[in-house]
């Protein structure tokens, strides 16, 4: 069935609700990853709630020289597709609907967890997105909220805003959905050419090497995911990936795992550029028993 389409806040005020709503937050161009997201969402809230896919290329969250101009915009199909995934409404609203009072004076500061990995590459990136989020959180107003586990970081601080700010939501997390050979999916991937690509898989290649060495500990995690990265790094004047990090994280924190003998979750991370395509990665891990290069004496 065709989703309702909306494009002002008003119209999504008016809007009768008497189950639960679940919102999906994109920023269009939308792939089987989000799909993963709306369908999930309609299984949580079943037949009578209410699904909400909002679209909307949020320029708060692009940095100079980012491709926000080049952003692919797909309205017509991302309806579709929200539609056939069961979304009831898809929210659509312009620049001037989100930011009434033009660049917003007032904004959500992701703090510490926002200043590294991706946070250190794209300053003020986090700020813009929790600011976004909150808007968007504020304007559909759901029960539960999902986002995928393909943007860690953002996941972790739109977890850690929802705490911080006491936000009314439920925060679900989604599984990252992969093309057959590996590739994170994602928007930006129509950049790349056929060989940027072939070099892409270098990353989650990576990951599943440092989800093999999980058993060895944190350190051979890092070692496998770099061994797997080096070969593909690029050549001067060549084609290749420009690795920006590989990094084994706190989920919570996103502060970085120096403890050999960690136990309990993480998540190994990656950010490299292809060609002028950035792409990111990354995959949860759980470290359980110790390693067996540990000291019985070191457990704890
Ligand atoms: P966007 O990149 O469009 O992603 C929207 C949601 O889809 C995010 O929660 C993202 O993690 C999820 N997603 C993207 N690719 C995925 C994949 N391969 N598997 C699973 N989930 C995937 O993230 C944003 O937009 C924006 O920052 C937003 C939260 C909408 C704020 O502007």
């Amino acid at each position: 069935m065709s989703p309702h389409l909306v494009a002002t806040a008003a119209e999504l005020r008016s809007l009768a609700r008497e189950a639960e709503r679940a919102v999906v937050m994109t920023m269009g161009a939308l792939h089987e990853g989000h799909a993963a997201l709306v369908r999930a969402a309609r299984e949580l809230v079943g037949p009578e709630g209410q699904v909400v896919v909002t679209v909307f290329v949020n320029p708060l969250q692009f940095g100079a020289g980012e491709d926000l101009d080049r952003y692919p915009r797909t309205l017509d199909a991302d309806v579709q597709l929200a539609g056939k995934e069961g979304a009831d409404v898809v929210f659509a609203p312009s620049v001037a609907e989100v930011y009434p009072g033009g660049e917003p004076q007032v904004r959500i500061s992701a703090g510490p967890m926002g200043a590294v990995l991706e946070g250190a590459f794209r300053p003020g990136h986090f700020d813009g997105v929790l600011t976004v989020v909150a808007k968007l959180l504020h304007l559909t107003a759901p029960d539960v909220a999902f986002f995928g586990q393909k943007d860690a970081q953002q996941l972790s601080l739109v977890r850690r805003m929802v705490r911080d700010l006491n936000f009314p939501v439920e925060v679900v997390a989604v599984p990252t959905v992969r093309e057959p050979d590996g590739l994170a999916l994602s928007s930006r991937n129509r950049y790349l050419s056929d060989s940027e690509r072939a070099g892409a898989l270098a990353l989650s290649r990576a990951l599943r090497a440092g989800e093999q060495a999980v058993p060895q500990g944190p350190a051979a995690v890092l070692r496998a995911a770099r061994q797997v990265l080096e070969p593909a790094a690029v050549r001067p004047g060549g084609q290749g990936l420009d690795v920006d990090y590989v990094a084994l994280v706190d989920p919570g924190s996103f502060a970085e795992i120096t403890d050999d003998v960690w136990r309990g979750d993480a998540v190994l991370a990656v950010a490299a550029r292809a060609g002028t395509t950035r792409l990111i990665d990354n995959v949860p891990l759980h470290f359980g028993t110790p390693h067996p290069a540990q000291h019985p004496g070191e457990a704890r």
